[in-house]
């Protein structure tokens, strides 16, 4: 049985460790493929693979084509929209993820973001506090639990909008739940975006959106750059220059943007919120074991192709 972690961008170290020690005490084989440059390299590298752990790699029809022995594909990690679901079904392929094992790291850096952002990218001049805010997280998954989690300890005031979780959820947590996203951004001074990229959510974060929010507003996006509807985002921001964005996921317009928006706008060079060791380690490592679950005893639990 051949396990091939195919990843563009790296685990850790100490995290592959993790997985082959997991891969090779069920008796089965580990294979790496890191930081490849070209797809031909994956299409040769899953040829003869069983089960596959990737992180945003593509895995589309072609890689399903090559993939011959394929029984099981698991996204190391939350958002899997870079698995052609259909097609892996289609391929007799189970695809999974492994949901909240690195949404603490997405979190901290969210925060740590909003913190960059407020502190004017850190140039020496004098910024503003967290304290007191309105923050409107967008999508109260484990993302965004874990943003509200943090955020209380900065004494900010926390709202959210998930149209999937119920109110009693964030009530309990010191959340106040609204019920649109336009009423969020209306109240929210500062909005974390935490919603997956889907057929509906693609381009939503739009110009008639993002003028609701209120004078000096910011909006930090860790989830996905296909979310944001670019062309108005920059539109936006041209009429709006009391508005800053700062992302994790970067833009086709990256360049044009700095330029534009030289000191309210920021990307991180590599989507990095969820590199951390222990991301790496938690995602990487309950990737082989639902793989070594899904051999041994068919467990489907994680399956989002069902
Ligand atoms: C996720 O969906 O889990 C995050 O966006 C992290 O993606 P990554 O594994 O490519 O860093």
């Amino acid at each position: 049985m051949k396990v091939l972690v195919a990843t563009e961008k790296p685990f850790a170290k100490v995290a592959v460790d993790g997985i082959r020690e997991v891969v090779e005490q069920a008796g089965y084989q580990l294979v790496l493929l890191e930081k490849y440059t070209a797809k031909e390299q994956l299409l040769e590298a899953v040829a003869d693979a069983d089960a596959l752990i990737i992180r945003s790699d593509n895995v589309d029809a072609e890689v399903l084509d090559a993939a011959k022995q394929l029984k099981i594909v698991v996204r190391a990690g939350a958002g899997y929209d870079n698995i052609d679901l259909a097609a892996a079904t289609a391929h007799n392929v189970v695809a999974m993820n492994t949901p909240g094992q690195n949404s603490n790291a997405v979190a901290e850096l969210a925060l740590g973001m909003m913190v960059m952002a407020v502190r004017n990218m850190y140039n020496g001049t004098s910024g503003t506090e967290l304290k007191g805010k309105k923050l409107g997280i967008h999508a109260y998954g484990n993302v965004g639990r874990n943003v509200a989690r943090i955020a209380k300890g900065f004494g900010m005031d926390i709202y959210a909008y998930d149209a999937y979780c119920p109110d009693e959820v964030m009530v309990a947590e010191g959340v106040t739940p609204l019920h649109s996203a336009q009423e969020l951004y209306a109240t929210c001074d500062v909005v974390s975006l935490h919603i997956p990229a889907t057929p509906e959510t693609k381009g939503s974060i739009n110009y008639a959106l993002l003028q609701n929010m209120p004078k000096g507003g910011l909006l930090v996006n860790t989830a996905r750059k296909e979310v944001i509807n670019e062309d108005e985002l920059i539109q936006f921001m041209q009429e709006r220059a009391d508005f800053r964005y700062v992302t994790d996921v970067m833009p086709a317009a990256d360049q044009k943007m700095h330029e534009l928006f030289e000191g309210r706008y920021f990307a991180t060079p590599k989507k990095m919120g969820a590199q951390t060791a222990e991301a790496n380690i938690n995602a990487g490592i309950a990737a082989a074991k639902q793989i070594v679950d899904f051999i041994q005893n068919g467990n489907t639990r994680f399956q989002v192709n069902k």
